[in-house]
């Protein structure tokens, strides 16, 4: 394992596609009109050029997130909060009996900065990584012009809740018009009675009005916080981009319709469990597992994170259980 420091970005002139093709330690990326294809020391790789950049998107906009996210059998990065480490295989058994596996370590910047320069290169005018598929153009073609206001779009992270003064604001028409498949959640705001002196400091907001007006999907945004507490809703539809390896339990509670879990061993991908989870159906997944859902209609998930920075080595310690609780 090799960790690497600068931060520049290593990119060529474009090929006969219109596309740069990036260089990150032992890692070349190149795309065409279909495909985004890896190459490492050991090894090669073939992705779809659309799933490939809704993964891409995720890992930019989350900064790496919790754990591992797997942008398939195959590719991915694992976040170490400081450097992240990119591999090849590395969770794959087939791979790892055979070898071909292959793991490098980054300076967060440098990986992010190659990242973000990738993603907006191989972004085509009309496509949007975070929207559902139903609601956005193709990314395939030879290059055509860019996307950079979605790629770069705002992340919601309230520091203490939406509606907060000074905080997220809560959304409206002229901002965030209701999705088409949320057209019946009611728009009714609760009403705040504060006592008299109290006024600036209690606040409410309907969650419900509040995602029904999400423009983007499989992205859980922080609409609360109380210390390593984190509220982080999000609206599905299609498919999770990526298989979340995770590195801490965290709690699902599902707020309508319905979406289908497929969970796996997190180091081999073995099959561990396929969960569905309906409209007030409750999950915690545990700290040792990958998941990726399917969501059939577009549907609201809470996704309650622990944020707090100890738990990974909690959990490697045996310290901590990658089980919220033992029957
Ligand atoms: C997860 O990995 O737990 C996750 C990621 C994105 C979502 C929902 C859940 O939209
Ligand atoms: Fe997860």
């Amino acid at each position: 394992m090799t960790t690497t420091e600068a931060t520049e970005v290593t990119a060529t002139e474009p090929n006969a596609e219109g596309y740069k093709q990036f260089t990150l330690g032992g890692f070349t990326f190149r795309r065409d009109e279909f495909f985004a294809h890896i190459t490492w020391p050991t090894g090669s790789h073939v992705l779809s050029v659309d799933n490939f950049l809704r993964a891409l998107q995720r890992d930019v906009a989350w900064d790496f997130f919790y754990g591992t996210v797997n942008f398939d059998g195959v590719f991915g990065t694992v976040n170490h909060y400081g450097t992240v480490d990119m591999f090849a295989g590395r969770y794959n058994d087939a791979y790892r009996k055979a070898e071909l596996d292959h793991v490098e370590n980054f300076e967060t910047p440098l990986i992010r900065e190659t990242f973000k320069a990738m993603l907006d290169d191989w972004t085509n005018d009309g496509f949007d990584p975070f929207a559902s598929p139903a609601e956005t153009e193709k990314p395939f073609g030879v290059k055509h012009g860019s996307n950079t206001p979605a790629v770069t779009r705002h992340r919601v992270t309230a520091e203490r809740m939406v509606g907060v003064p000074g905080d997220e604001p809560i959304r409206t028409d002229a901002t965030h018009p209701i999705n088409r498949m949320f057209a019946d959640v009611s728009q009714d705001e609760p009403e705040i009675h504060a006592e008299p002196g109290f006024e600036g400091e209690v606040a409410a907001f309907s969650l419900y009005a509040y995602l029904s007006r999400s423009d983007v999907t499989w992205n859980p945004s922080v609409v609360s916080q109380c210390k390593a507490s984190l509220y982080c809703p999000t609206t599905e539809e299609y498919i999770l981009p990526v298989i979340h390896g995770n590195d801490r339990v965290e709690w699902f509670i599902q707020l309508s319709d319905e979406i289908r879990w497929e969970v796996e061993d997190r180091d081999t991908g073995k099959p561990r469990a396929k969960v569905v989870m309906k409209a007030g159906d409750v999950a915690a997944m545990p700290g040792d597992i990958r998941h990726q859902g399917y969501s059939p209609k577009r549907s609201m998930l809470l996704v309650w994170e622990n944020a707090s920075p100890e738990i990974p080595e909690l959990i490697r310690t045996g310290k901590a259980s990658v089980y919220p609780v033992e029957f």
